[in-house]
C-alpha cells in the first residue's frame, strides 16, 4: 500500500532558508557544555529542517571551520533560491570583515544567532561585525534562538 505522508513535502522555492554555522559549532554537545548546552549540531539541524518541512519550506544547513568556505556558501546562496539566511558566525562574529562583506554583497536578509549571551561574557565578544547589517540578533537563548529566528524567517515576506 502506498505510504501517505502526513506533511507536505518541502518544496525548493524562492522561500528556501539557509542556516550557517561557523567555526567550532561542529563540536556542540562536547564543547563547553555549560556555555553552549548539550545538544549536538545534528540535533539542532534536525529540528530546524523539521520545522521547515511543517511549512513546506526547504531549510538547508551548512557548517564550516573555514572562513573562505563560509564566504563561498554565502555567495552560492545568491545563485540558488535562498530567501533568508540564519547565521551563527561563532568566533568570526568578532573578527571577520570578509564574511560580513559577503553577506552585504549578496543582500539576502539575515538574522544573527548566538547560543550564549555574548554580552555577559568577555568584552571582546560584545563586538559584532554583523549586527548592524542583520534584521535582528538573538543571543543567550541557546538552541531555541535558532528556532525563533526560523519562525521569523518563515513568516517573513520578501
Ligand atoms: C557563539 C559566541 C561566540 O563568541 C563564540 O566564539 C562561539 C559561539 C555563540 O553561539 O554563543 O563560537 O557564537
Amino acid at each position: 500500500m502506498k505510504k501517505v505522508s502526513p506533511r507536505p513535502s518541502p518544496i525548493r522555492s524562492s522561500r528556501s532558508i539557509l542556516v550557517i554555522h561557523g567555526p567550532n559549532l561542529d563540536l556542540l554537545g562536547v564543547r563547553e557544555p555549560e556555555v553552549y548546552g548539550r545538544e549536538t549540531l545534528a540535533d539542532i539541524n534536525r529540528r530546524l529542517t523539521e520545522l521547515g518541512t511543517e511549512s513546506a519550506v526547504v531549510v538547508d544547513t551548512f557548517q564550516s571551520n573555514h572562513e573562505g568556505a563560509l564566504i563561498d556558501r554565502v555567495h552560492a546562496a545568491k545563485t540558488q533560491t535562498i530567501a533568508f539566511i540564519i547565521i551563527n558566525p561563532a568566533g568570526l562574529t568578532h573578527t571577520s570583515v570578509s564574511l560580513r562583506d559577503a553577506l552585504a554583497a549578496v543582500a539576502i536578509p539575515f538574522i544573527e544567532v548566538h547560543l550564549s549571551n555574548v554580552h555577559r561574557r568577555e568584552a571582546f565578544r560584545a563586538k559584532s561585525y554583523f549586527s548592524d547589517l542583520a534584521i535582528g540578533t538573538i543571543c543567550g537563548l541557546g538552541s531555541q534562538g535558532y528556532e525563533c529566528a526560523l519562525r521569523f524567517a518563515l513568516a517573513h515576506k520578501t
